[in-house]
């Protein structure tokens, strides 16, 4: 086969598309060559901390949104990959919420055992991706950042997996320029010891104001506010913690609110998401998107209608993660491997409908896990990527949804059940809001 495959990014959608042509290899067959275009120095996306914010040493947009102390927010039971168990990573059973490293090592442990480090160009931010009508190819363009080179190259599919929570979504409210605090982007949260002692407000509803919020609170935040613009978090909340509607403007340091009330604030942490950001897609080749359960323009998801020679991998809002960005990346590969047809443009329109319609229909969290259950499994029913007990994961997100309306600071403290090995998870030796210490080492001392 003399395709080329060019991928673009190596976090969890990236290296889920490489382990996918590898295992075909693996199994015998003929595969493309495949080059993965990662912008920074190691695999794992936004699992590896990177301590920078705003630039990195190269002079490019720091990619990482995480932060120290980051841990799991949702049971690893309903992200672990059907073909590679944490299990077999760790050789032991452990809990339910690792923290940011222990998912960053069993991110990296697959494509480590695949042995494909070498399909990867590190350091080696796309700059551009044009499409050839007349060769029916592409030429994508980056830049090799440690020799300073532009380099070019021809492939005939491209990959787009450079994630969507990196670019941030930064509102303006009234009196910000002359806010006497300190304020910035989730984006850019790095230690919540920066913010012990100080009243902290979170913009937003939705995982980062929930997460950010509940760690300035563990690590000794004075007060946290939360506001909000549609919908508040509606979670118990400890006694130093207020939910007040969307800020309305800013006098000095205090804050006023849409219900008339004010309050006196040292940091505002703006948690409002994140822009879908491709400026090296041509303007035909590139999505326009917004953080959803359906993306339109995707055909299963993932193949980008106007030319579905390119796919693009994680697009959606996410509950499911890692397994269904596998699902995803093995569906990839089998419509590049000529495994898998590509339809009609009304074909592939009417399939997109089916799933806009239900999307348009979901109300709770619940509705969209099943949603995205389904999706996932639709998928997977194509490829041959392990089968896996799909609604078992739902129930478990399900149980995990219970636990956090009972309890939003011990959700953590719960313990699921594998999907894949069945192997029963222990209880983490330390309660959640008392472990301090987020390291590996620490972790695994089960
Ligand atoms: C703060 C935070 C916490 C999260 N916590 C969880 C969690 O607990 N559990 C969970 O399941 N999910 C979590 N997520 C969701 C997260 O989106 C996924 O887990 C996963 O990282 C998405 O993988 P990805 O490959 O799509 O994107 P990313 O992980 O963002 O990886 C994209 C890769 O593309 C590279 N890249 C970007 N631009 C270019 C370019 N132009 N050229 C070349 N390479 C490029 C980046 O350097 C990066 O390595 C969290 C997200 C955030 C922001
Ligand atoms: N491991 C962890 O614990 C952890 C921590 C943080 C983040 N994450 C992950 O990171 C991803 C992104 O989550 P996210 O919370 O950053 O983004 P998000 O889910 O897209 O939510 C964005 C929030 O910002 C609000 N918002 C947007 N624009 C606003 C404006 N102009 N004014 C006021 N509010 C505004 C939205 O409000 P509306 O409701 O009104 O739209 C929404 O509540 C998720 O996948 C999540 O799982 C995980």
């Amino acid at each position: 086969m003399s395709k080329r495959v060019a991928i673009i990014g190596a976090g969890p959608c990236g290296t889920a598309a490489l382990r996918a042509f590898q295992s075909a290899k693996q199994n015998g067959e003929e595969i493309p060559e495949v080059v993965c275009f990662e912008k920074q120095g190691d695999w794992g996306g936004l699992w590896n901390y990177n301590w920078r914010t705003g630039l990195d040493e190269f002079g490019e947009p720091v990619h990482g949104s995480m932060y120290r102390y980051l841990w799991s927010n949702g049971p690893k039971e309903c992200l672990e990959f059907a073909d590679y168990s944490f299990d077999e990573h760790f050789g032991k059973p452990i809990a339910s919420f690792p923290p940011r490293e222990v998912l960053a090592d069993y991110i990296k442990g697959r494509v480590e055992k695949a042995g494909v480090r070498e399909w990867c160009r590190f350091h080696h931010p796309v700059r551009n991706v044009e499409y050839h009508e007349a060769t029916d190819n592409f030429t994508v363009t980056a830049h090799d950042l440690v020799n300073d080179k532009r380099v070019k190259e021809t492939f005939d599919h491209v990959i787009v997996a450079n994630g969507h929570f990196s670019t941030p979504n930064v509102p303006y409210f009234e009196g910000m320029d002359k806010f006497e605090g300190r304020v910035l982007h989730a984006h850019d949260f790095r230690d919540a010891l920066e913010f012990k002692g100080k009243d902290v407000m979170v913009v937003g509803a939705s995982y980062s104001a929930e997460d950010i919020g509940s760690q300035c609170w563990k690590y000794g935040a004075k007060s946290l506010t939360a506001c909000y613009r549609t919908n508040p978090m509606g979670f118990h909340w400890p006694d130093n913690w207020e939910t007040k509607p969307l800020l309305t403007k800013i006098e000095g340091k205090t804050c006023h609110f849409k219900d008339g009330t004010s309050k006196d604030i040292d940091a505002i942490i703006l948690c409002t998401g994140y822009l879908h950001h491709f400026p090296f897609m041509e303007d035909e080749l590139r999505l326009v998107a917004t953080n959803r359960m359906w993306t339109p323009d995707l055909y299963q998801g993932v193949a980008f209608e106007p030319n579905p020679k390119v796919m693009y991998l994680g697009m959606q809002d996410q509950f499911y993660t890692f397994n269904m960005f596998d699902a995803q990346a093995w569906w990839a590969r089998d419509v590049i491997m000529g495994k898998i047809e590509i339809p009609s443009d009304a074909d592939m329109k009417a399939h997109s409908k089916k799933w806009l319609d239900r999307e348009a229909m979901l109300e709770t969290d619940e509705d969209m896990i099943w949603f995205q259950g389904d999706y996932t499994q639709e998928l997977i029913d194509q490829t041959d990527y392990p089968s896996f007990d799909i609604e078992g994961v739902n129930k478990a997100f399900m149980d995990w949804e219970h636990h956090k309306h009972d309890d939003i600071m011990g959700f953590r403290d719960k313990a699921h059940k594998s999907l894949i090995t069945q192997t029963q998870s222990p209880s983490h030796h330390t309660k959640w809001t008392e472990a301090m210490d987020d390291s590996m080492a620490e972790y695994l001392k089960n």
